[in-house]
């Protein structure tokens, strides 16, 4: 459908309104600091700072290194399956309230394993909100487990191999983690082995890494999508191949923002994506850190680059497209979509 046109100021209410799906959230870079604190307090843990605002305050980057050293200490105050259960279920009524109608959840178990906690605890703990949640919010998610590049592929086998008896509570696998130095190439047998176990393949690339990462996480890992892909428009055959074979990039502006990938949102390169054909989206990567949930990331986006309905329909359209349900279920979606702009006054 071509949606009708729609006043600067009230961009943030349609986008608001709209319909859509994530398909990029880190559910640990979802615990919000209050929550922390209360596990932290329930788990008879001592905080390394006095209080929510002084932790807030320290939500300052230069780069992904910089951000993943104090999430990775955020997540030591999850200890039992109740904490993995209570911050995805913070997020998931967060996110339905984001009119979020599916949402694709990113995890790892490799830094819990590290801290003593079985895989099992945490997949379960996320699995459970996920079933609960689509019966008391209607919203619908399911989970991908990412395998740590910082570590190496002998310990992503491990982690596959530990998820196996509950892999049927998983949808994919991604790749995540400091990105520079460990090519997706470095994981191109266990994410052979996920394939042929029927997980659904992604990987971050090119979020600071090279556009060379991205060729490699198709045509080495085979991935269905890109995990930020804000490189891939330094590479003018590349960006064609997105486009011609329709590989959707789930991109986090916010997050490009607090890591200094743009200088700034009127930089960001999204806008530019959609006008070469890309099926580009916007998600929100670690919302607790980067200042805002998805409906953040949209609204302050579309104010700095000026984008307008044409781009918020195509958006969320392409939210759908790219996600991993079934055609009617996508269809389903994309009506409810489409009865949204239509009754938009
Ligand atoms: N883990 C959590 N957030 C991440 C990001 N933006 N890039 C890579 N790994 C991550
Ligand atoms: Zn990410």
């Amino acid at each position: 459908m071509t949606p009708k046109i729609v006043s600067l100021e009230r961009m943030p209410e349609l986008l608001r309104l709209m319909p859509k799906a994530e398909l990029h959230m880190h559910i640990e870079g979802s615990l919000e600091p209050e929550l922390m604190f209360a596990l932290a307090k329930r788990n008879g843990l001592s905080m390394a700072f006095p209080d929510v605002e002084t932790l807030r305050k320290a939500y300052v980057f230069d780069n992904l290194q910089d951000f993943l050293d104090i999430y990775h200490e955020g997540t030591l105050v999850l200890k039992t399956e109740q904490d993995f259960y209570d911050m995805t279920r913070a997020y998931l009524a967060r996110a339905a309230a984001d009119n979020v109608l599916h949402t694709e959840i990113f995890f790892d178990t490799q830094t819990h394993t590290g801290h003593g906690l079985s895989s099992d605890t945490v997949i379960n703990g996320l699995h459970r909100a996920c079933v609960d949640a689509k019966a008391e919010l209607g919203i619908s998610a399911s989970l991908i487990l990412c395998f740590l590049r910082h570590l190496s592929e002998e310990e992503a086998f491990e982690c596959l191999e530990q998820a196996q008896p509950l892999l049927h509570k998983l949808v994919g696998v991604g790749l995540a983690s400091s990105e520079m130095g460990h090519p997706p190439e470095k994981f191109a047998r266990v994410f052979a082995r996920c394939r042929e176990l029927g997980l659904r393949p992604v990987a971050h690339a090119g979020e600071e890494g090279p556009p060379a990462f991205i060729w490699s996480a198709l045509d080495v890992l085979k991935v269905e999508r890109i995990d930020h892909g804000v490189q891939a428009m330094k590479d003018s055959a590349l960006m064609a191949r997105l486009a011609k074979d329709r590989i959707p990039l789930t991109v986090c502006p916010l997050s490009n923002l607090k890591l200094r990938v743009f200088p700034t949102l009127a930089q960001h390169n999204i806008g530019q994506m959609l006008e070469a054909g890309i099926v580009a989206t916007i998600n929100s990567d670690d919302p607790s850190y980067f200042g805002g949930y998805i409906n953040e990331n949209f609204t302050q986006t579309f104010a700095a680059l000026g984008l307008g309905a044409q781009q918020a329909y195509q958006l969320a359209h392409n939210s759908f497209e790219a996600s991993f349900v079934d055609a009617s279920v996508k269809r389903q979606f994309i009506d409810r979509l489409n009865a949204t702009f239509e009754s938009f006054q």
